[in-house]
């Protein structure tokens, strides 16, 4: 029927939506930042240096010569694309070689690699579960996994984080003839946490679930770099595992990692692999060196723990909080939303880079990261800046005695 009013236009909103030109116009916009070089541990920006704890390179293999060798040999030989997916003209011997080493390392049968992390997460969510299926994921699990089960349609339950009763609670709940994939990080992102992977899979394995973990955090990290389900020596009772290699591989793709059968149907049922260009040759080949380098260098493993074990003794002297983390991920809790993008600029200004994190990703915090190559001095650093900060010290107050009157 003829309708005489007009459809709202999509792009009146635009005009509406004035959070991030408020923070801009404030001089406290946190995103976006663009940063002139980066030498791993320090990066460049408005030609002042600043100690990096933002990123995720977690071995600081970013700057090492054998992974840019790789890289530049790569380009040489294979050109600058690889023009289209893997499925019909982006597949290469390095993509090939790559996952046949990523797959030995982590234990599993076979792997395969995409583009990214987030389109792997994609590709086996999407690629395995239908809307008849239930996904029970943890609530503080990664994004790009609650938008590959969205993808998927199938039925979506959170249970609380970390909790094998609230699983076993919400697994109870589900139709006896629903075929259920449990979903966790096996290091989280934001608290820096390990999954209670023992008791997950147990649960898992009393009602018939199967699991995936996201291993981003983990890999490089923990167990020689083999990351979660190693380190629980759980290998064989995870059914996926999915990486990325944006964090300790040095790169950009990602992968997916389990049995033939499981790897051989998701090459072709994963639209995020079939439908996007491969990972460049540059990216695969740097990959492919870096875990040939966390291989042979495991030390750089043990190394990047206890730099962070000395930021968090550190910080705990200095009166500041660090959550629940036992990982080179460290939340600093803060007073409140508003408060953190100030104490975000000046550490900025101090010469220390965080990750401002605030609602609606997690509860308000500065993100601080650690990697094998920071040195002792950078490192106090940090502390001595981030100890200064007296609102820290108080927000860490408040956490402690929040936790003891629960
Ligand atoms: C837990 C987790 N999974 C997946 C991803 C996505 O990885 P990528 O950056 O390679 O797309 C990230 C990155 O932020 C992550 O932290």
């Amino acid at each position: 029927m003829f309708n005489a009013s007009e459809p709202p236009d999509l792009f009146s909103r635009f005009a509406g939506y004035t959070a991030a030109s408020d923070l801009m116009k404030a001089g406290l916009y946190p995103y976006f930042l663009p940063l002139a070089g980066q030498e791993g541990a320090t990066v460049r920006r408005s030609g002042r240096e600043l100690i990096m704890c933002g990123s995720n390179n977690y071995l600081g293999l970013t700057a090492d010569p054998r992974v840019h060798a790789a890289a530049r040999g790569a380009l040489e030989r294979y050109g600058s694309s690889s023009t289209g997916s893997r499925f019909l003209n982006g597949n290469t011997d390095l993509h090939e070689e790559l996952e046949a080493e990523l797959a030995d390392f982590l234990g599993k049968p076979a792997a395969v690699v995409l583009s990214t992390g987030y389109q792997a997460n994609l590709g086996a969510l999407a690629g395995l579960l239908t809307a008849r299926d239930y996904a029970v994921v943890d609530r503080d699990a990664h994004a790009s996994l609650v938008d590959g089960v969205r993808l998927s349609g199938a039925k979506l339950r959170r249970f609380p984080h970390n909790d094998a009763e609230g699983l076993r609670r919400t697994l109870e709940q589900l139709p006896d003839d629903a075929a259920r994939l449990v979903i966790v990080d096996g290091v989280y992102s934001m608290e820096g946490d390990i999954c209670d992977l023992p008791a997950l899979t147990a649960v898992c394995a009393q009602y018939g679930a199967r699991i995936l973990v996201d291993d981003a955090h983990g890999l490089g990290v923990l167990a020689g770099g083999r990351g979660t389900a190693a380190h629980f020596g759980l290998t064989d009772q995870v059914d996926l595992i999915t990486v990325t290699f944006s964090k300790s591989l040095a790169s950009l793709g990602g992968a997916v990692a389990g049995s033939e059968e499981a790897v051989h149907y998701l090459k072709h049922k994963a639209r995020s692999l079939m439908f996007s260009a491969s990972m460049t040759p540059a990216s695969t080949a740097a990959a492919l060196t870096a875990l040939r380098i966390l291989r042979a260098e495991p030390h750089l493993t043990t190394a990047v723990r206890a730099k962070a074990d000395r930021v968090r003794r550190g910080l705990a002297e200095a009166g500041v909080g660090t959550g629940d983390s036992t990982t080179p991920i460290i939340p600093v809790p803060v007073p409140d939303a508003q408060g953190t993008l100030a104490i975000w600029e000046r550490l900025i200004r101090a010469g220390v880079y965080v990750n401002p994190v605030l609602p609606p990703a997690a509860t308000p915090r500065l993100r601080t990261s650690y990697m094998a190559t920071h040195t002792h001095d950078q490192l106090d650093r940090v502390v001595e800046v981030l100890g200064a900060e007296p609102e820290l010290r108080r927000a860490a107050e408040r956490v402690a005695s929040s936790a003891s009157a629960a």
